[in-house]
């Protein structure tokens, strides 16, 4: 058997919080146990990696998570997947074995959950290094890179026939809301929900109440440019903030007769998990959490919303299982089931990926497909 030897190959290296990333030469090690080398094909650019890319402290670094690709080669024990097997990469693993994984309840495994300090779940280690230098991962996926290594856990075998191009966005933004309306707040046929933030997850959040049949879906978003495409994706009202001089659950209280069934927060700002929870109704309001907050992660509530019987309830990745559930998620695209590619805005080549920054960091896309 060939032993599979060191790649070199071109990856987007983020050295500086908030500073361009450049293009480097980086050596991509060999897979250890159980765990494989991905070619990356696609990888579209969410609003978490701009938040960590702005705010943490970890570099040099390479960012990316959501994206799709080819198996080049496995590491010991890896019966799984063989070379040439299409993946989705996943920011959040799913091991099998431990307590949350055997449980319906939760998708927070917690052998390979969210990784925060850069490194692999194995050996804390990294697999990537420029000069001899290491550099960290993200997530544990880190697909601004021609090849990646992840763990086989953190990896979904998905059907041949699902493009590449268009599938990534099912490894974290447009999974994680259809998951938040169907799987975390279940939706049920004829409610009023209300979804802070348009972009890709909350639209994603929009598509999944619609498809549940919602009778109203009220979007709330600062940026005018939003509402058009949102309309595709089921918003039936769109309320900007900004024109409203009073509060703007007080106008959702009232176009809602008294407060909505769901609300979800799909900003990444605490403040408005607040809002979102004066918005649902008293008795059986649930506010789902989505966003990732850059700053001031504590949430403040009066807890009259308790007393009144709302319910706050978090999520992460829609409460999808990766691997238990992302191949169907998959195969309901083929079937035209879900709309993905209506969420790409642009493609641009791989030594582009900066000005995809650019344009999220300016509200002018929604999901950014990067061509390897
Ligand atoms: N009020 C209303 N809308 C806002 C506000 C605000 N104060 N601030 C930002 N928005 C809108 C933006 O105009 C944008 O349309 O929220 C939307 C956020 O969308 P994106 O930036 O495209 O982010 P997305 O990838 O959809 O992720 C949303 O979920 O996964 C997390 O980290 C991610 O916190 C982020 C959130
Ligand atoms: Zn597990």
């Amino acid at each position: 058997i060939d032993q599979p030897n060191v790649i070199t190959c071109k990856a987007m290296v983020a050295w500086e919080a908030g500073k361009d990333l450049v293009m480097e030469e980086v050596e991509v090690s060999p897979p250890q146990p159980l765990e494989i080398r991905v070619k990356v094909i696609c990888t579209s650019l969410c609003r978490t990696d701009i938040t960590a890319w702005e705010s943490q402290a970890i570099f040099p670094r390479i960012f990316g998570h959501e994206a799709s690709g080819i198996v080049e080669s496995v590491g010991e024990g890896v019966t799984e997947f063989v070379k040439g097997d299409h993946v989705l990469t996943v920011f959040t693993g799913e091991c099998k074995t431990c307590k949350h994984c055997e449980s319906k309840k939760s998708n927070m495994c917690q052998v390979l959950g969210l990784e925060r300090r850069g490194v692999m779940h194995s050996d804390q280690g990294t697999r990537f290094s420029v000069k001899g230098k290491p550099v960290y991962h993200y997530c544990a996926v880190s697909s601004f890179s021609e090849y990646t290594v992840v763990h086989s856990g953190c990896a979904v075998k998905v059907s041949p026939q699902a493009p590449l191009d268009k599938i990534c966005l099912l490894s974290c933004g447009v999974a994680a809301g259809l998951g938040a309306a169907w799987n975390v707040a279940d939706i049920s046929k004829g409610s009023i929900v209300v979804i802070f933030g348009l972009g890709t997850v909350g639209l994603a959040v929009a598509q999944g109440a619609k498809l549940r049949g919602a009778s109203q879906i009220i979007g709330v978003d600062i940026n005018p440019e939003k509402y058009e495409k949102a309309k595709c994706f089921g918003v039936t009202d769109f309320l900007n903030p900004n024109e409203y001089n009073e509060p703007i659950q007080q106008v959702i209280k009232r176009i809602s007769g008294g407060g909505t069934d769901y609300s979800f927060e799909c900003i990444g700002n605490t403040g408005m998990v607040t809002t979102a929870l004066q918005s649902c109704c008293d008795g059986w309001g649930l506010t789902v959490t989505l966003g990732v907050p850059k700053t001031n992660p504590e949430i403040a509530s009066h807890y009259s919303a308790f007393l009144s019987g709302k319910t706050l309830k978090g999520s992460l990745f829609g409460g999808w299982k990766p691997k238990s559930d992302l191949p169907s998620l998959v195969n309901k695209y083929i079937n035209r089931d879900i709309q993905v590619d209506e969420f790409i805005t642009h493609n641009l080549p791989f030594e582009d990926i900066n000005k995809a920054f650019t344009l999220m960091r300016e509200g002018k896309c929604l999901r950014c497909v990067i061509h390897m």
